[in-house]
């Protein structure tokens, strides 16, 4: 992690105070980002790669007024074979870099009737079902404890702030509990079913284990879900990639509008 650390702070003087992790077709707000330093991950030493169609791969840092922000312009997800310590390697970076709020965006299955495709949709809470952790093997102590609390993994107050936001420029924001399965196959009706009996809102592949190591550091995190189809089942059709990265494409100048507005508001 020292040596991608060390890179970074020779490509750029940028000092992120908050990260942006940009998923599945919702890779626009890079642009926004002013004085940008854009670094792709095969330049980065010891970053996992992206495989995933939709995501760009690159890492931009540069400045949001006045604020310094580093974006993950694609992930790495557990699906892809990468192990978990690749999949929250860019969350790990960034919390070294000084980021104190991360926002992780993703593309999600509706599972809760009341969503609608292209809803924008924060995340409560998550039920992690991937199998594994972040955390599992030797804890780094100096990181984060051995045991972090997870009770308020998904930041109350900056939900409210970003309600505020979305009510001030008109955008309507849900609020729902993601859970998050390995993929990369999507759910079967069975499986979503049993999603929404235990209390999940929201389905996708990926921000649990990112979260986890993020507050593990000690940073405060923010989800927002786009509802890019609705979960298998819940309509009479099937799911395919192609229309989760058209819905994503929909919503994204939403997104941008959103984020432009509530980062400072999440570091202030
Ligand atoms: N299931 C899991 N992940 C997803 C979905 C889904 O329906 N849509 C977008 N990501």
């Amino acid at each position: 992690m020292q040596a991608a650390i060390d890179y970074i702070r020779v490509k750029t003087k940028i000092t992120p105070a908050a990260g942006v992790v940009l998923g599945s077709g919702l890779g626009a707000f890079a642009e926004e980002l002013a004085v940008r330093t854009e670094i792709p991950y095969t330049e980065i030493p010891g970053w996992p790669q992206s495989t995933a169609v939709g995501h760009a791969g690159k890492l931009v840092l540069g400045k949001l007024g006045e604020l310094d922000v580093a974006v993950l312009s694609g992930r790495a997800h557990l699906y892809e074979g990468h192990p978990m310590e690749k999949v929250v390697f860019g969350t790990r970076v960034l919390a070294r870099l000084g980021v104190k709020a991360m926002v992780y965006t993703n593309a999600a299955g509706g599972i809760n009737p009341g969503y609608s495709q292209g809803a924008l949709v924060l995340v409560s809470d998550h039920i992690h079902l991937q199998g594994t952790n972040p955390l599992v093997g030797p804890n780094d102590d100096s990181l984060g404890p051995r045991f972090p609390d997870m009770s308020d993994a998904y930041d109350a107050e900056f939900r409210q702030r970003a309600k505020a936001v979305g009510a001030r420029r008109g955008i309507e924001l849900g609020e729902g509990v993601y859970a998050a399965m390995l993929g990369p196959s999507y759910e079967t009706p069975a499986e979503i079913r049993y999603l929404r009996a235990i209390g999940a809102d929201l389905v996708g592949m990926s921000t649990a284990p990112e979260v986890i190591a993020a507050r593990h550091m000690g940073v405060r995190c923010l989800a927002i879900s786009c509802v890019t189809n609705m979960a298998a089942g819940i309509l009479p059709q099937k799911i395919n990639h192609e229309e989760v990265l058209e819905t994503g494409a929909r919503v994204r100048g939403t997104l941008v509008r959103l984020l432009r507005e509530l980062l400072p508001e999440l570091v202030s």
